[in-house]
């Protein structure tokens, strides 16, 4: 089975085609960084038109590169939600146009879980059950994963997610957008101790998260400061740690709760070196198994909308003439495979 994937759920336009047989064929993403650099952040209607430009050549693009016409297609997949209405709009209209043209199957996909099984395109894919920290611009979460589809929230943010808080501090800094990068960048010319921010929502039981006081926090001890470099420099080290030790006890206590051998981490702020470091030290302590998305598939990307609509289209689910964005959209909904 030959699936195409397309997320347009934000900033990045993602196409890949996923065989059931062969595995990945081929993958293409466009970044918009460079639109929204000017704005320090994603202009929703500036995303949506340059997802329309993008789209379609990137599809014809990926298409040769994987050596498969269209017509040769066994379905559609696109992000579905949650994400910007406009832009996921344009992939749920050319995801269904191309299938009405084609006469195959679509289905919109749900961008968490095509985050959450990104580590499943990796040569040594986790096994069910197991627990999982997705980690992006919008969602910070904990779960229970029984099997594809049946999944339990553990814990989540109150208010801003893990990476919104990079993008904020990231802004605070001077750094410009994405802020995670940028902050792991300039962390690693950083003093440690110089600073220290709270750990938030670790003090008490519960596996939920806060992170707009450690974006507070960093507001403070900026206040009447020269923002020179070395200060640029700590102030990134010290909420880089301080956010990292703060999943990472999260993730802790999550294995207690779900006695899981495997923790899979993913999402944008997967792709964090340090967070990645702090929890192959906790799996080694634990005696557990932690599985990550190559980098390049940790932020967005059509390979792994690619590969759930694959395993959903192969369950027999799609969607009816009717299409639609799903820009609120709780990954607990997702019926079962
Ligand atoms: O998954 P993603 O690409 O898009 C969403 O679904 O939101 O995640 C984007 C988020 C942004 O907040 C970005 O700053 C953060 O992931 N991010 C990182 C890193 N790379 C991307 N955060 C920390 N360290 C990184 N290396
Ligand atoms: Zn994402």
């Amino acid at each position: 089975m030959r699936i195409l994937g397309l997320e347009t759920s934000c900033d990045d336009t993602g196409v890949a085609v996923y065989d059931t047989e062969r595995g990945l064929l081929a993958h293409r993403l466009y970044s918009q960084v460079a639109l929204h650099l000017d704005y320090g952040g994603v202009v929703p209607e500036l995303a949506s038109r340059d997802h329309i430009r993008k789209l379609l050549p990137l599809i014809r693009a990926v298409l040769n590169e994987a050596g498969v016409a269209g017509e040769e297609l066994d379905g559609i997949a696109y992000t579905a939600g949650p994400g910007l209405a406009g832009a996921l709009l344009v992939g749920a209209a050319v995801g269904s146009s191309l299938a009405t043209a084609w006469n195959i199957p679509a289905v919109g996909v749900h961008h968490m879980e095509g985050h959450l099984l990104s580590p499943m395109l990796e040569p040594d894919p986790p096994a069910f059950p197991f627990t999982a920290l997705l980690v992006s611009g919008g969602h910070t979460l904990l779960a229970n994963i029984e099997s594809i589809g049946r999944y339990t929230l553990l814990g989540e943010s109150v208010d801003d997610a893990v990476g919104e808080a990079f993008d904020k501090v990231a802004k605070l800094l001077g750094l410009g957008y994405p802020g995670g990068p940028a902050i792991e960048q300039a962390a690693l010319k950083g003093t440690h101790g110089r600073f220290h921010f709270p750990r938030p929502m670790t003090d008490r039981p519960g596996l939920d998260f806060s992170f707009s006081g450690l974006k507070t926090a960093v507001v403070v001890a900026l206040k009447e400061r020269a923002l020179n470099s070395q200060t640029v420099a700590d102030v990134a080290l010290a909420f880089e740690e301080a956010a990292v030790e703060t999943l990472a006890i999260k993730c802790q206590r999550a294995l207690e709760t779900t006695q899981h051998e495997r923790l899979v981490v993913a999402g944008g702020v997967s792709a964090n070196k340090k967070l990645r470091a702090r929890l192959v030290q906790l799996a080694d302590r634990e005696n557990i198994k932690v599985y990550f998305p190559r980098p390049a598939f940790a932020t967005d990307n059509g390979a792994m909308i690619a590969y759930v609509g694959a395993l959903r289209l192969k369950a027999g689910q799609r969607q009816g003439s009717a299409f639609g964005a799903r820009p609120r959209w709780r990954i607990e909904e997702l019926p079962a495979v």
